[in-house]
């Protein structure tokens, strides 16, 4: 609906798009590319086991996989709150004026957004510091190889 022209004249360009493009390229590209630096780093530590026998139970690579997702949803659910209250009252209401825009900035609910966002931020920073750790040692020591392709045949 956002691609509607009738909709985007009120949508374009708020914290709605900012919402929709981070969650977009979240799921549709920066997931899939965690899961390609796993297979990447499993061959640079020479096609070491890497699917059992993790010190702790593999909790980095769990809890950065919960922090990332819950604080990727979190901002960009904040995000689409306040872009529902600027496309109201800076674009339907104040017809996209000058004061308009700062009508909507300074509205409570614009503002807690983005403090929502802000602190969902945090917990995705988090996430992302222990993605990198564990990413960094994975692995890490383990000696026995990875398990053979099947072959065809
Ligand atoms: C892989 C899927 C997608 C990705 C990665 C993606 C990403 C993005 C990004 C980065 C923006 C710019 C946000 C901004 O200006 O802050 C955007 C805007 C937009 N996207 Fe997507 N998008 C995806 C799918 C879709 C789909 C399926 C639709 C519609 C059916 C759509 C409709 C739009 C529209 C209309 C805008 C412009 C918003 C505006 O007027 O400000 N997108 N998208």
């Amino acid at each position: 609906m956002h691609t509607l022209p009738q909709i985007n004249l009120y949508t374009h360009g708020t914290q709605w798009s900012a919402s929709h493009g981070h969650l977009a390229f979240f799921g549709a590209y920066a997931t899939i590319i965690i899961a390609m630096f796993y297979l990447g780093v499993q061959r640079w530590r020479s096609g070491v086991w890497m699917s059992g026998d993790l010190p702790g139970n593999g909790w980095k690579w769990k809890w950065a996989l919960g922090l990332l997702n819950l604080g990727m949803i979190g901002m960009t659910v904040s995000m689409l709150v306040s872009g529902y209250v600027q496309s109201q009252i800076e674009r339907a209401i104040e017809g996209s004026t000058w004061m308009g825009y700062f009508a909507a900035q300074i509205h409570p609910w614009f503002v807690q957004g983005m403090w929502w966002r802000e602190a969902f931020g945090v917990m995705f920073l988090v996430g992302f510091i222990l993605l990198v750790w564990d990413l960094l040692t994975i692995g890490k020591g383990e000696s026995r190889a990875m398990q053979p392709e099947v072959s065809e045949n």
